[in-house]
């Protein structure tokens, strides 16, 4: 199951709308087919570890990471795959929230004389999955706050721009999980002071960029921005609220050199109603990178799933942009998953305790 899981984690934000899902077929004690759902979500892992493994299928075990769907969907259902390949045990870490599945995708195999087994390293396989699950469970985006805090507790220096805060190492590794996420978001504070791009820019990663919001209500994200110079490459969306009142003759200009720059816009109500508008719109992931004050919105609507801090060694000192959460000072409810070192710097790594 680990290898499975293993599997799992290579396409992570790369299967939308599917999860990505880790399959390993063992016969007589050796790996004899190995899959993962293919990159835009199909085929799925099953049907390519069975593939794979071909005649050896026959009485193997198969070890999945979520349950093997069984529905009729654009591919014929797993479930019906493994009963025709003829493996004899099935081992499930995670059942499929999704009511065309749920149980249904065990009970088939159940039916079929399989052997089906849940459960088995559960938690490891749900924290890869956890995206897919918080869509289906919540009917919203799956959200990861990343911040970046200085040895005295600052997100940056107010009028400076982007401040160096950490090295090397953690500015990759957040590309990294840029390239894990369907959608990034900054609030139109971040946008003005730091003129971030938003994309990732690592070899091999570049075609991995999410779609970019900014909280904008005012539309005041400059068509200069390189957010707005690179909408029509990759989406940037300015997300407004439904408040009229500020839609003078204005705002409607700058809302008309916005669409002609590329940047869409979508109204929001409440940061759960954008959340939820993501989701329908197949979006499962969304990593919100600042600032002060936007972390601080999610933090207090408790819409934070997944917390990556990050602590630098550099020092911001009084002119400081203060972090809502600093080492040692995390909000209630989390609990530290991971906590490694960078180069120089520490990520610690929370999770909602549910
Ligand atoms: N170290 C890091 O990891 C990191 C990451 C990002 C940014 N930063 C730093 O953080 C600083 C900027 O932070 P900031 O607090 O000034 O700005 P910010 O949080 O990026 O943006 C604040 C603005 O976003 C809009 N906004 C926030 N919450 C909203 C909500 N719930 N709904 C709708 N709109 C919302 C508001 O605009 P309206 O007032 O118009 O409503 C608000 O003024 C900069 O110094 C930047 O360098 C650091």
């Amino acid at each position: 199951m680990a290898e499975a899981i293993a599997l799992a984690a290579t396409h992570i934000g790369q299967t939308s709308t599917n999860p990505s899902v880790g399959c390993v077929l063992v016969s007589d004690g050796e790996i004899v087919g190995r899959g993962v759902t293919a990159r835009s979500g199909r085929p799925h892992a099953e049907t390519q570890a069975l593939a794979e493994a071909d005649e050896k299928a026959r009485g193997a075990t198969a070890y999945v990471t979520l349950e093997p769907c069984s529905h009729h969907g654009k591919t014929p259902p797993c479930a019906s795959a493994l009963i025709a390949a003829g493996v004899s045990r099935v081992v499930i870490a995670v059942t499929d929230p999704d009511p065309r599945v749920s149980g249904n995708g065990i009970r088939m195999l159940r039916e079929a004389g399989i052997t089906v087994e849940t459960g088995l390293m559960e938690a490891a396989a749900k924290r890869g999955l956890a995206a897919y699950l918080t869509r289906q469970t919540k009917g919203r985006a799956h959200v990861t706050l990343k911040l970046a805090v200085s040895k005295d507790g600052m997100l940056g220096r107010r009028g400076e721009g982007q401040v160096r805060i950490t090295g090397t190492e953690s500015r990759e590794t957040v590309q990294h999980l840029r390239a894990e996420s369907d959608a990034i978001l900054v609030g139109i504070g971040t946008a003005l002071a730091d003129d971030p791009d938003l994309t990732c820019r690592l070899p091999g990663l570049e075609a991995r960029s999410p779609v970019r919001l900014v909280l904008d209500r005012l539309l005041l994200l400059p068509p200069t921005s390189k957010l707005a110079r690179t909408a029509h490459k990759v989406p940037v969306i300015a997300v407004i609220s439904p408040d009229e009142t500020v839609r003078d003759d204005a705002w409607l200009t700058r809302r008309a050199v916005l669409q002609d720059c590329g940047v869409e816009t979508l109204e929001a109500a409440s940061l759960l109603d954008l959340l939820q508008s993501l989701a329908s719109r197949g979006m499962s992931s969304l990593m919100v990178e600042g600032g002060a004050r936007v972390a601080e919105d999610f933090l207090k609507a408790d819409l934070v799933d997944r917390i990556w801090l990050f602590e630098g060694t550099a020092t911001v000192g009084d002119a400081g942009v203060a972090s809502p959460i600093t080492p040692g000072h995390m909000p209630a409810g989390f609990a530290l998953v991971s906590n490694e070192t960078l180069g120089e710097d520490r990520l610690e790594i929370f999770e909602r305790m549910e």
